[in-house]
């Protein structure tokens, strides 16, 4: 490390590069496709305010905390955990809430790449028709074909880490920067034509209603827990992602506006596909409780048959892809920068190594 006041691997050009970065990093598959199955399986609206207060009072306070952690170290994760221990005389054991991070983003990824694989799939099936037309069963048939072949989840999940690994193996500016600069400007236009689109649909304010319609006698202990470990998940926090991306944060930013910015902006895109999806889910007659399935078994059926499905369908995919690979560039670099910084190998190969 030749300048203590900064990470070796560089810094956010600008405070906008960070917010869109750590908003990248927030807006992902949680936001279109876990926010509104959850919400749909919860009964909407009640849960929806439940979860906007997990956010609120346990989410913005942790990601500042985590951000501030990072910055004062500007390390890995597990580097930032050892040095904050000793300079403070604290049990060094600490350093081992560094490597649950780095191992968390880690495990999560694995899945994550599969999923955002499906959604590449999905893509080149709604392209090529394969949907057309279809009623439940056919949708249903084409999904469980595709979970039955293992080759192909395989060479989708391939080609979307490829994609990763490259991403950040050209580092924190000319790698993850630029890829946010112009990935999430593009998720936030598709999601408003995604919006615009539901608009039109005479569903519209069942769908708004689904969303924002407080019963809470349909609020458990349960959809509380979902509600408190969504907000976790949605906003990245706990796994070293936050963090390594506060290390690369300047020194004369305000941590805590911009947690603030970066919080918003990801409760704003997941109501905003909540509004997209709902409306062509009961303009359609289907069902918004149908759990995980909800966006590959549920929707491909409305896009197969609405007006204009085709390019409304590839749209949504391909913001589904998008919004997968501002996150999966956060998940793989906590365990990026640890190879860099401690077994000295260079972005690439280490990008290889995780990858
Ligand atoms: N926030 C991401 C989403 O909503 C998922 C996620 C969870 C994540 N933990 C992370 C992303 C850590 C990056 C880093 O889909």
């Amino acid at each position: 490390m030749t300048d203590s006041n900064k990470s070796s691997h560089g810094e956010w050009s600008s405070r906008m590069a960070f917010i869109l970065a750590a908003t990248g990093s927030a807006v992902g598959l949680g936001n279109i496709w876990k926010f509104p199955y959850i919400t749909g399986e919860n009964g909407g609206g009640a849960f929806v305010i439940v979860y906007l207060m997990c956010v609120l009072l346990i989410g913005i306070p942790i990601m500042i905390a985590e951000t501030m952690i990072g910055r004062r170290g500007k390390r890995n994760p597990i580097g930032t955990m050892a040095l904050l221990a000793k300079e403070s005389d604290a049990d060094p054991n600490w350093h081992y809430l560094g490597w649950l991070g780095v191992v968390a983003g880690f495990l999560i990824l694995s899945y994550y790449s599969v999923i955002a694989g499906w959604g590449l799939s999905y893509i080149l099936n709604v392209f090529t028709g394969s949907f057309s037309g279809a009623g439940g069963e056919k949708v249903q048939t084409i999904f469980n074909d595709f979970m039955a072949s293992p080759l192909q989840q395989l060479f989708w999940h391939t080609v979307f880490m490829v994609v990763t690994m490259s991403v950040v193996a050209r580092g924190v500016t000319e790698g993850l920067e630029r890829a946010v600069q112009w990935l999430m400007p593009a998720l936030f236009f598709l999601l408003l034509l995604l919006v615009a689109y539901a608009m039109s649909t005479n569903s519209y304010f069942k769908g708004l209603n689904f969303l924002f319609n407080t019963d809470f006698s349909k609020i458990t202990g349960q959809s509380v827990l979902t509600a408190m470990g969504h907000a976790f998940f949605t906003l990245s926090l706990g796994m070293g992602a936050i963090m390594v991306y506060g290390a690369y944060l300047p020194k004369d930013i305000s941590i805590a506006r911009t947690t603030v910015i970066v919080a918003g902006a990801d409760t704003l895109v997941a109501l905003l596909a909540g509004m997209a999806i709902f409306p062509i889910v009961f303009e359609n007659n289907l069902q918004p409780g149908s759990g995980p399935g909800l966006i590959f078994q549920t929707l491909p059926i409305a896009f197969g048959n609405m007006t204009g499905g085709w390019f409304f369908g590839i749209l949504f995919f391909v913001l589904l892809v998008f919004a997968a690979l501002s996150s999966s560039i956060s998940l793989i670099e906590p365990a990026v920068a640890w190879l860099v910084e401690t077994r000295n190998m260079t972005r690439q190969r280490a990008c290889v190594w995780a990858g």
